[in-house]
């Protein structure tokens, strides 16, 4: 089985370096209503984009530098804002409790913005998401003026691609699909996992790029950038740094989400 949506799929990889020519604000919009026609459950999302220079540079210092080099950026929001307006219209109150809409609303977006990018990539767009939006909330509410309700899942950079970067591995689909019941990975098929990613990084020099190498804290760092691939970075990104959810739970509270049951405020 070969066809168009399923070789765009394959062919796609996360594009970090740009052209400096524009996207037409028409595109854009296609690009949003081709995310639409993904499958939701209650269409609890917004996208909000900008082409404007002075808010891309106010986002370089909450992103990076990837916001600069892109000439759109995009934020992808769960919104509950709108699901409470299409409630009210047939005069009823949203019941449902937050963390239980959370879980649906990200569905809802993510699906949504990962068709958006499919849709970018068969117009030879490039794109990359941009993870650190949930963490940097307060800095987006203020910057797009977000209003309660509204929280931010993700980023995305938009652009005519300065490079074609080939599509990166992923591990063994036997690792990651299961019949009929749980797998648990064995050492051995951890390691197949870890080397079919490292091989195919570390040959694309993918680390070294994009500078993208996390460093250790406390102690030499004794891996090389030749030897540094994906099993290192995960590694390291999740084993590393700690992060605690308190400050996250307190944003979404003062964006009117509240995770611990009971009413809404
Ligand atoms: C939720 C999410 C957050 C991401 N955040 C970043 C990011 O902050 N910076 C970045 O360069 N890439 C980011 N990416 C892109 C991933 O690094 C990339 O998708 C992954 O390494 C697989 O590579 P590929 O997209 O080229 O196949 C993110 C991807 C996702 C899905």
């Amino acid at each position: 089985m070969q066809g168009y949506v399923t070789n765009t799929m394959m062919r796609r990889a996360s594009v970090r370096r740009f052209q400096a020519r524009p996207v037409e604000p028409a595109l854009v919009e296609r690009l949003v209503r081709f995310g639409q026609q993904a499958p939701f459950t209650g269409q609890m999302y917004s996208f909000l984009a900008t082409v404007d220079g002075t808010k891309r540079e106010r986002l370089t210092d909450v992103f990076g530098t990837l916001v600069q080099r892109a000439p759109v950026f995009m934020l992808v929001l769960v919104d509950f804002n709108k699901l409470d307006k299409f409630i009210a219209y047939r005069s009823r109150a949203n019941r449902v409790d937050d963390l239980s809409l959370l879980f649906l609303g990200i569905q809802d977006a993510s699906y949504a913005a990962e068709n958006l990018v499919l849709a970018a990539e068969e117009a030879g767009l490039g794109t990359c998401f941009l993870g650190a939006a949930p963490f940097v909330a307060r800095e987006l509410v203020e910057i797009f003026k977000l209003p309660r309700r509204v929280y931010p899942l993700v980023g995305l950079v938009l652009g005519y691609p300065e490079e074609r970067p080939a599509a990166r591995p992923r591990i063994p689909v036997e690792h990651c699909l299961f019949w009929d019941e749980y797998h648990e990975l064995g050492e051995k098929e951890v390691a197949e996992a870890m080397e079919v990613m490292d091989a195919s990084l570390i040959r694309e020099g993918y680390y070294a790029k994009y500078n993208a190498k996390i460093p250790v804290e406390g102690t030499e760092d004794r891996v090389t950038l030749d030897e540094y691939g994906w099993s290192e970075h995960v590694s390291r990104k999740y084993g590393e740094r700690s992060r605690d959810d308190s400050q996250l739970v307190q944003m979404l509270r003062e964006q009117g989400i509240n995770l611990d049951g009971g009413c809404k405020t």
